[in-house]
């Protein structure tokens, strides 16, 4: 059992922490926001994630997990320190903003005595981040013992849980014998159930994650130019993506097209790469693509659903299902919800939202819309809907359902959640399809 403390509280410091903590540590979580920790400690979450809150209630139960705003104690009563804050985009350069990782680092070495502690980058970091957070650790306490560690963290938001429970590959970058053995103890109880962990240095660890997400946000941009030029050239991009998705060597994840990537990660993360490879001199170009390709997406999104209406959006009003920026989250961040409705704003459209989880931050995002409590008070007297979030429980709709409660039954579906057949009936525009009528 290691003693561990997560500075950072979000999604990935709280799920690790839990998780950690179920897996038979002693888990400390840090954050600087008193509110978030007050809560925890009432059992109130600060994000919606399947199972998150029951196991955060078994490690509070059995004493292996606990919410602080200190530092000192944090520091104090660990010996494997993780570093989970963000890392967001710099709004004037595009570069990961590390602000709040170096202050972490600061601060953690202000707070180390004797005992040696292995300090861990868990947030999505640069190549020379792990360097930079150990001379930040030496200036500020030349006689800590420590070393520094990179063991970026895979997990998908709506499932993270899960897939930290079930990893798909372990990544624990390591440049020492001593530090690399006490992430191996702490890894133990997945390694031994048979889950993957790949060794390597901290710099290799940093590029594994950036190139992970993306390659992901390439594949998705690879399917919406498809599924653009399969509604041009009249063929069927569902059947194209089933075709080669069963190709075992491309795989069928991430084949659906849709209104574009967005999200805490993808957009900042593809950012940051392209970035660090014009600085190495190799400029990835395709990647550099794919960011361009990504922020068109959205006002092409906003050209389909204005020409499914005649492009005469004013007055109109829309039912728009789903703002997230994609199901089983409350994640607003980076949605491409938020470019297209403000752009149908603009134009003069009306907006009546329904959101499974999207009422908690949405209304900051559209404070021009009206939130609705269902689906069906959302589509009742509109002039149409724009299905932006692929929730499940939109894909329950019939075409009877917008037809009964449309004015007109005219839907725009940014997910393609439906078959063109089971929409004979109504207008039913979606991506790489023919239109319905
Ligand atoms: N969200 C994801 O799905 C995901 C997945 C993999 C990796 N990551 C990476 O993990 C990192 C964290 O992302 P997140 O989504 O968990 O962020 P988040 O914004 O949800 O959480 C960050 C937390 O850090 C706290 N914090 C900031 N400064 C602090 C300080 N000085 N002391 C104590 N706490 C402080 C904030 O209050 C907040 O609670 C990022 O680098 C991100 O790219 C995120």
């Amino acid at each position: 059992m290691e003693k561990i403390c997560m500075v950072g509280t979000g999604y990935v410091g709280l799920v690790s922490g839990a998780c950690f903590a179920h897996l038979g540590h002693k888990v400390i979580c840090v954050d600087n926001n008193k509110t978030r920790i007050e809560n925890l400690d009432k059992g109130i979450m600060p994000i919606y994630e399947k199972d998150l809150k029951e196991i955060v209630a078994e490690g509070v139960k059995n004493g292996n997990l606990s919410f602080t705003t200190s530092m000192a104690r944090g520091v104090e009563e660990s010996n494997v320190i993780f570093i989970t804050v963000g890392t967001p985009a710099d709004k004037k350069t595009g570069d990961p903003d590390l602000s709040f990782v170096f202050a972490v680092a600061k601060e953690i070495a202000e707070n180390i005595k004797q005992d040696y502690k292995v300090i861990v980058l868990k947030s999505t970091v640069p190549i020379g981040t792990a360097e930079s957070v150990e001379s930040i650790i030496k200036r500020n306490n030349p006689k800590a013992k420590f070393a520094v560690v990179t063991n970026p963290e895979f997990l998908k938001e709506g499932f993270a849980v899960a897939d930290f429970l079930n990893p798909e590959r372990i990544v624990v970058g390591a440049n020492d014998e001593k530090s690399l053995k006490i992430m191996l103890d702490l890894y133990k109880p997945l390694t031994d159930k048979g889950f993957h962990l790949l060794k390597t240095d901290t710099t290799t660890a940093n590029m594994i994650k950036y190139a992970s997400n993306s390659f992901l946000a390439m594949k998705i941009m690879f399917i919406n130019e498809l599924s653009d030029m399969c509604e041009k050239a009249g063929s069927n991009i569902s059947d194209v993506a089933k075709g080669i998705g069963l190709d075992s060597r491309i795989g069928y994840k991430f084949l659906n097209p849709g209104p574009g990537y967005g999200g805490s990660c993808f957009p900042k993360d593809t950012m940051a790469l392209e970035r660090m490879a014009k600085k190495v001199d190799s400029p990835l170009k395709l990647i550099e693509t794919t960011i361009a390709q990504n922020n068109a997406r959205r006002f092409k999104m906003v050209g389909k659903i204005s020409a499914a209406f005649d492009d005469n959006l004013r007055g109109k009003t829309l039912a728009i299902l789903g703002i997230t920026f994609k199901a089983e989250t409350d994640d607003m961040r980076d949605s491409p919800s938020i470019g297209i409705l403000s752009e149908l704003n603009l134009a003069g459209a009306n907006l009546k939202i329904y959101d499974p989880q999207g009422k908690k931050h949405g209304p900051e995002f559209f404070p021009y819309a009206t939130f609705c409590d269902s689906t069906k008070e959302a589509l009742k007297g509109a002039d149409g809907a724009i299905i932006i979030t692929e929730w499940n429980e939109f894909k329950q709709l019939t075409a009877k359902d917008f037809k009964d409660n449309l004015k007109t039954p005219v839907v725009v579906d940014l997910r393609n959640l439906y078959t063109l057949e089971s929409m004979k009936g109504i207008t039913y525009h979606s991506l790489g399809r023919k239109t319905v009528k």
